[in-house]
């Protein structure tokens, strides 16, 4: 069993597996390379060649424990005919919804246009050096689709004034991506992945009162569907205010929590199999202070299932040798 699995399915608490949210990306000279000479950040998540070798650049570096197949949550829209781009300097951005051209998308057709992403999860799950690894399939949340599909860019603080002017669409898209979502997952599932995370990074732009909704039931059925595939599911609700609440009714097989979590609070509340917290800006400072943050982390998991990883994405202007001492500092734990 992999030590992904051990921490999720048996609840192991003598180790700590470690990867990292975002750990393919701009911190790395190798994936800077790449990307210099592929300027359309789409493109190159459907070329399997280059995404599954970058999908393995930081299992090369730092022998984490588990690769997460580079992606991104935004190849949904993409996928359903919606205009997605990724500006320089500003991020994504999203053309005008076609309810009536997305309404008619067949299966088959969505999964032609990103094919690619399952063909090089293939790829990555036939090579060597994922032996005793999971590889990370991924779904952003319904929610935090739609907040994109509708805002059409990060959504930064707030959500804009008539986000729920027109309810009935709202409802009508959400419907639409849990079809496809689900899709997504199974053809993950069915090339290599063996675990699955669902992102709602945004997560925490909602009232209390729109949970239920627009969170709780989407992300419940999708957890439902994943376990139905015999995959462990680890749900990433950030910056939602009641964690305890989300598990106890979306029942994920664990949760990753944001750096604003206390976890001594949290390692009490909750008793699944617990993932991540650590603030991405520590890795900025010097490794006195990561190191001491790090060991507050596993001393407070010491006797919970505990996966390590940041509490979001870690941060361009990282630098690789402080992931790599990071690392040493978890495993020298163990
Ligand atoms: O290494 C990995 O984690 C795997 C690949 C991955 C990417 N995006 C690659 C990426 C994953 C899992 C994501 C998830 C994702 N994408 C989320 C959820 C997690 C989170 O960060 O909250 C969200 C909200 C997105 C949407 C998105 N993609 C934004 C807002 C941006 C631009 C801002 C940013 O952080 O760069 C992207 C672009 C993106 N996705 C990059 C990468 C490596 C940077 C692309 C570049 O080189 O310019």
């Amino acid at each position: 069993m992999t030590p992904l699995h051990k921490v999720i399915i048996k609840k192991d608490t003598n180790i700590n597996p470690i990867w990292i949210m975002r750990q393919a990306g701009r911190y790395l000279p190798e994936f800077r390379e790449i990307r210099k000479k592929n300027p359309n950040f789409i493109n190159l998540c459907l070329n399997e060649n280059l995404s599954s070798e970058i999908t393995l650049q930081p299992i090369k570096r730092f022998d984490l424990d588990a690769a997460i197949i580079f992606s991104d949550i935004l190849m949904i829209p993409y996928g359903l005919n919606q205009k997605v781009e990724f500006k320089k300097n500003f991020g994504p951005l999203l053309g005008n919804i076609n309810i009536n051209k997305i309404s008619k998308l067949d299966e088959i057709d969505f999964i032609k246009k990103i094919y690619p992403v399952y063909k090089a999860i293939k790829k990555v799950s036939n090579s060597d050096i994922i032996k005793n690894k999971n590889i990370v399939g991924f779904v952003g949340a319904p929610w935090t689709l739609l907040v994109y599909m509708i805002n059409k860019q990060s959504p930064k603080k707030n959500l804009k004034k008539n986000f729920f002017k027109d309810v009935f669409f709202i409802n009508r898209i959400l419907l639409i991506l849990e079809k496809f979502l689900k899709i997504h997952i199974k053809n993950q599932v069915e090339n290599g992945a063996n675990i699955i995370q669902i992102f709602d990074s945004w997560a925490g732009l909602l009232d209390e009162k729109d949970l239920p909704n627009y969170i709780y039931t989407p992300t419940l059925n999708l957890v439902n569907y994943t376990k139905s595939l015999g995959v462990p599911v680890i749900c990433f609700p950030r910056e939602i205010k009641n964690y305890k609440e989300f598990c106890n009714i979306v029942k994920p097989d664990a949760i990753s929590i944001d750096y604003n979590v206390d976890p001594k609070i949290i390692s009490n509340e909750i008793k699944i199999p617990i993932q991540g917290g650590l603030d991405p800006k520590i890795l900025l400072t010097d490794k006195e202070t990561l190191k001491k943050e790090t060991i507050k982390y596993l001393n407070i998991f010491k006797n919970h299932p505990y996966i390590f990883n940041l509490g979001h994405g870690v941060l361009p202007e990282t630098k690789p040798e402080m992931v790599e001492y990071l690392v040493n500092v978890v495993r020298n734990h163990q």
